[in-house]
């Protein structure tokens, strides 16, 4: 019999709102007074975000260093980098300001400064995580959960690889969430994000062929709603609290394991996307916005059709009043219409310059040499025909 017995433990300390930064040098502080402040591109400079930040811990008595420069989809040779800073400045503490490429990105360094060959050793299992040093995160994008989860996704562009890494060492021990903080981030990216969040719900718990958690089906839902209610707004009013704030934390507990109540299985529409940034670095939650409606018109049979049906019903609204099939086929319909139309991201991957040329080895790949096994399982012949359904 399929059980669904879990373990539950989060120990990220919040600190949620915009006048949380005074807290920041105590927290520091707990682990040293040697500072890596690590970012991306650049936005936070152009924020101001990374003078306030600046300005509170040297104010504190911290010695601070930085690391910019992060991209998304962070590489494995960034990765390096970062653990060559924190050994020859003997780091004592990593405060990742930024989205989930920065904070992932930080989370291996933050490993592999205790490991003494390439990081990417830790991604593939090659070695063993065995120890880490502490991680702070300021996070300026509401998508990945990753400011409160103990995953890290790295790629390797040489072979054209990217992979998610779970393990308990790389939990962040404090993360603070202004809303505010993501007021400057595009329409785009807020939608990518949005689309995100949602996702992993649909692939982490909601579709899911363990016994049901009613009670978690029902937040799940609360949180789906959140997000089809406040991201739209969010695209057209960027700087709206209320819209911000919910998108933050509904991104956090999307992700924290709370939701999950069952054991992990693998989330089958981010391996599939998983595969389209390794080969064509595109923005995970695009990819992702792309990916599940298809994979859901892929899946729709007599048995599916009721959950998928039941998502609509009561995220959506629609009516009850109908076939399971007629109502997953409206849902999907919805969730597209929400996607592309509502969020404006681009539907098929052939706006991207995406061809099938490289369908059947990225399919091979998401199988990892078997099959995906998730809410349905996946063959790499089926994955292929995902892909194609995408263009
Ligand atoms: O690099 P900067 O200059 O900061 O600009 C970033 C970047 O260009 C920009 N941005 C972030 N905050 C901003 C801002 N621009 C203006 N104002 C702000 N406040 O947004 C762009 C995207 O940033 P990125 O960090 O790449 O986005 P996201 O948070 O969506 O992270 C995506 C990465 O996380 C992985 C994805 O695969 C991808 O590599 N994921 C991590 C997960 C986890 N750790 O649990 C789970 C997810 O499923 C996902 O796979
Ligand atoms: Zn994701």
């Amino acid at each position: 019999m399929i059980t669904n017995n879990f373990i539950f433990q989060n120990t990220t300390k919040i600190y949620f709102g915009n006048e949380q930064l005074v807290y920041l040098p105590q927290e520091v502080k707990k682990y040293g007074n040697r500072v890596l402040l690590t970012y991306g591109g650049g936005s936070i400079k152009r924020t101001g975000l990374y003078d306030k930040i600046l300005k509170v811990l040297i104010e504190a008595g911290l010695t601070v260093f930085e690391f910019g420069g992060i991209e998304p989809n962070p590489r494995h040779t960034t990765v390096n980098q970062g653990v060559k800073i924190c050994i020859e400045k003997d780091i004592d503490v990593l405060l990742a300001v930024g989205g989930g490429s920065t904070i992932d990105c930080t989370k291996i360094i933050a490993a592999a400064r205790y490991y003494k060959g390439d990081s990417w050793d830790l991604i593939i299992h090659k070695a063993e995580i065995k120890k880490a040093m502490p991680l702070l995160t300021v996070l300026t994008l509401a998508a990945t959960g990753s400011e409160m989860d103990n995953a890290a996704v790295i790629s390797n562009v040489e072979t054209k690889q990217k992979i998610g890494l779970l393990h308990p060492l790389l939990q962040p021990t404090a993360s603070f969430l202004d809303p505010e903080n993501t007021y400057t981030v595009n329409s785009f990216q807020t939608a990518a994000g949005s689309a995100d969040i949602m996702a992993h719900i649909f692939d982490v718990c909601y579709f899911n062929r363990y016994p049901k958690m009613d009670m978690l089906d029902k937040v799940m839902e609360a949180v789906l709603k959140t997000v089809v209610k406040y991201a739209p707004i969010a695209v057209k009013i960027p700087d709206d609290y209320e819209a911000r704030s919910n998108l933050m934390w509904a991104s956090s507990w999307a992700l924290n394991g709370f939701l999950q109540g069952g054991p992990r299985q693998m989330t089958t529409c981010h391996a599939m996307e998983h595969e389209l940034s390794a080969f064509y670095d595109i923005t995970h939650g695009l990819g992702l916005a792309i990916i599940i409606p298809r994979w859901m018109e892929y899946i729709l049979d007599n048995q599916t059709a009721k959950d998928i049906k039941k998502f609509g019903v009561n995220v959506f609204g629609l009516s009850a009043d109908t076939t399971d099939m007629n109502g997953a086929k409206s849902a999907i319909q919805r969730l597209k219409k929400f996607f592309y139309e509502e969020l404006g991201l681009q539907s098929r991957l052939s706006d991207l310059g995406i061809d099938c040329r490289n369908f059947s080895i990225m399919a091979e790949k998401a199988c990892r040499g078997d099959k995906i096994m998730g809410y349905r399982d996946l063959t790499p012949k089926d994955v292929e025909k995902i892909f194609e359904m995408c263009l």
